[in-house]
């Protein structure tokens, strides 16, 4: 099992497989993704990805979600997840997704043995999300999580970005928690982070979690203790709920002690943290398969350099410039 000088272990990994996204939101890529035009590597391509996920699964890592930007916009999205479902030895694929084409997709996904799907959804309000995304698609998110619960598919969440002003109203709070109650279905805030490119963006829309929290104590919301190879939600539950209403707190104390995961990034940079400065390319030995040894002590060198904490109290932004190369 992966393990960093701080005791921590890794069972998870995500790996963000295109930093190309078609939405806009305000906080992550406002005019839209761009070409970078000093990166001319290219994406990890499937091989590549096969022989990182079997290295992964020889160190113990046993979930690995797929993010982006936004990763069905690959064309080989479902050949990736059927070679991790199907020869990666990783117990747990799961996605990240914007749901923008989730409509047509359901079936699909629903076939392609995933075990979990994480949708971004900032807002139940049609002109809200528009707003937000810069994308007029709230319908077909919402359609395609209809078409993926009529067949049976287990285990969607729902993620939003806390915005001050903007979701962050106790009415806001309420269409989440009603739209819970009849759907199993967890959802949760994230509370905005800074990246390198969006400091004004924070500075207008940061609001501190302490609202919600507010909100589902003063609602007999009730807080759950964490799993083993949980995410960074704090999940709260309440008996008249079918969906858990959580929060994501980055910038909470202690955040960091229960870290579990790494990143990797679409070209094939391993990132200990989201807000790291240590991003080295381990792209050099997944290029054979004879090279799995060699990849797997590397990965397990780096991960001494692995810090304490992401220090994004300080204003430490690291090497994220936004999520769109790391998939959040
Ligand atoms: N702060 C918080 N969450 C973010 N995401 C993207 N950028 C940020 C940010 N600056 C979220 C997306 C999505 C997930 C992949 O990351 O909304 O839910
Ligand atoms: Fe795309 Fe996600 Fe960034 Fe929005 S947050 S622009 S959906 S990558």
């Amino acid at each position: 099992m992966l393990k960093d000088s701080f005791g921590r272990s890794f069972p998870y990994i995500r790996l963000s497989i295109t930093d190309v996204c078609n939405f806009k939101c305000g906080y992550c890529l406002p005019n839209g993704y761009q070409k970078n035009k000093s990166d001319n590597r290219k994406f990890l391509d499937i091989n590549e990805i096969r022989r990182l996920a079997k290295g992964l699964s020889e160190l113990g890592v046993c979930k690995i979600r797929l993010t982006g930007g936004e990763p069905t916009v690959r064309r080989d999205f479902f050949d990736i997840v059927d070679i991790l479902k199907k020869q990666s030895g990783i117990k747990k694929t799961v996605i990240t997704t914007n749901g923008y084409r989730l409509d047509k997709i359901a079936k699909q996904i629903a076939e392609s043995g995933l075990d979990g799907i994480n949708i971004s959804i900032d807002s139940l309000d049609k002109k809200n999300f528009e707003k937000i995304t810069g994308h007029d698609r709230l319908a077909e998110i919402l359609k395609g999580i209809e078409n993926l619960q009529k067949l049976n598919f287990k285990n969607i969440k729902i993620n939003a970005v806390l915005l001050k002003g903007v979701n962050s109203s106790n009415k806001d709070f309420e269409a989440w928690a009603n739209f819970i109650k009849t759907n199993e279905i967890d959802f949760r805030y994230i509370e905005l982070m800074q990246t390198g490119e969006n400091l004004e963006y924070f500075k207008k829309y940061h609001i501190s979690s302490k609202i919600l929290t507010n909100y589902l104590n003063e609602n007999k919301w009730i807080i759950q203790t964490l799993g083993k190879d949980a995410g960074p939600a704090k999940n709260y539950i309440n008996p008249l709920y079918k969906g858990k209403f959580g929060l994501i707190a980055p910038y909470s104390k202690n955040f960091c002690k229960t870290c579990n995961r790494l990143r990797i990034t679409a070209r094939g940079d391993l990132r200990l943290c989201l807000f790291g400065n240590t991003g080295i390319s381990i792209r050099h030995l997944i290029q054979r398969d004879n090279q799995l040894e060699e990849l797997k002590e590397l990965i397990s060198k780096q991960l001494n350099f692995k810090k304490e904490s992401h220090y994004l109290e300080l204003g430490n932004t690291g090497l994220t410039n936004n999520l769109s190369t790391t998939g959040g």
